[in-house]
C-alpha cells in the first residue's frame, strides 16, 4: 500500500465520481447496478478519508444536469442517496463526521430532503470531518446565486460596489464555510470539470484516473494523495 506523509495531507479533497454507467455496461448490467456499486465505493472512500485524517471531503453526487437523465435512473439515484444517508448515520456519529450539502437541494424529492436535513441536523456537532454532498449542484448556478445575493446587498444599501471582493464572493457561495479544495480527483478518465466547484478550484491540484468510480478504492486513493504530496504548489508565484 502506498505510504503518505501524515504531516502534509490535503485538507480538502473533492471528487467527481464518474464511470458508474460504464462499469455496469462492461458487465452487461443495468446502469443502476453501477450506481449501487458506486455507493459502496462512496462508503469506502468516506471511511478511508476519516482513517487518513482528511478534514473535508466533497463528493459530486448529483449535478443540475443529471436531472435530464431518464426518470427511472434519477429515481434510483434518489433512493440510493436516501438509503445511504440512513445506513451511514451511525458510522457518521461514531466517527465524528458532519454531513453538509451544497446545491439547489430544494429540487430534491421531499423524502430525500427530509432525510438529508435530519442527518445534517443530527450530525451538526460532529467535529472530525465534514462530508459535503453536492446535490442538484452546478458551479455556474452557484456563481449566479452568489451574484444575486451580492446584488441584493448592494440594492438594499448594505454594501457598496467597492466592497465586492474575492472574499465576499467566496463567502456568498454554497461553500462559504469550507476551504477551497487542495486536491480534485476525477475517475473514469475524462479530462473535464463538468461544472463542479468552478470558483473554488482556481489553485486546486487535479488527479485524473482511468479507473471507473465503482473500482476506486483505498489503494488508489492513497496513491492520489501521495501524488499530490509530490507536487510543488506555487499558487501563481515562483
Ligand atoms: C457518474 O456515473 C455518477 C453519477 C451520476 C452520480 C454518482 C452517484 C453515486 C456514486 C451513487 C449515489 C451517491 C451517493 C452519495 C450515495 P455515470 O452514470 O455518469 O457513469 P458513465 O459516465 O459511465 O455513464
Amino acid at each position: 500500500m502506498t505510504s503518505i506523509d501524515p504531516a502534509n495531507l490535503p485538507k480538502h479533497i473533492a471528487i467527481i465520481m464518474d464511470g458508474n454507467g460504464r462499469w455496469a455496461k462492461k458487465r452487461l448490467l443495468n446502469r443502476i447496478e453501477g450506481h449501487k456499486k458506486g455507493t459502496d465505493a462512496v462508503r469506502n472512500i468516506v471511511r478511508a478519508s476519516r482513517e487518513i485524517g482528511i478534514e473535508y471531503l466533497t463528493l459530486y453526487a448529483f449535478s443540475e444536469e443529471n436531472w435530464k437523465r431518464p426518470k427511472s435512473e434519477v429515481s434510483a439515484l434518489m433512493t440510493l442517496l436516501k438509503e445511504f444517508l440512513i445506513s451511514e448515520f451511525s458510522e457518521m456519529q461514531e466517527n465524528g463526521i458532519r454531513l453538509n450539502a451544497i446545491g439547489r437541494t430544494e429540487k430534491l424529492p421531499e423524502a430525500v430532503r427530509k432525510t438529508l436535513s435530519e442527518t445534517i441536523t443530527k450530525t451538526s456537532s460532529n467535529r472530525d470531518m465534514v462530508l459535503t454532498l453536492a446535490l442538484s449542484y452546478g458551479g455556474r448556478q452557484e456563481i449566479a446565486d452568489s451574484v444575486k445575493r451580492i446584488a441584493f446587498l448592494i440594492e438594499k444599501g448594505d454594501i457598496s460596489v467597492n466592497e465586492v471582493t474575492e472574499d465576499l464572493i467566496s463567502g456568498c457561495l454554497y461553500t462559504a464555510q469550507i476551504p477551497d479544495p487542495d486536491l480534485l480527483i476525477r475517475t473514469s478518465g475524462e479530462y473535464r470539470i463538468s461544472n463542479f466547484l468552478l470558483w473554488q478550484i482556481a489553485y486546486t491540484e487535479l488527479y485524473i484516473t482511468p479507473t471507473l468510480w465503482p473500482d476506486f478504492g483505498k489503494d488508489e486513493y492513497l496513491a492520489a494523495i501521495a501524488d499530490f504530496q509530490g507536487r510543488e504548489r506555487r499558487f501563481g508565484g515562483t
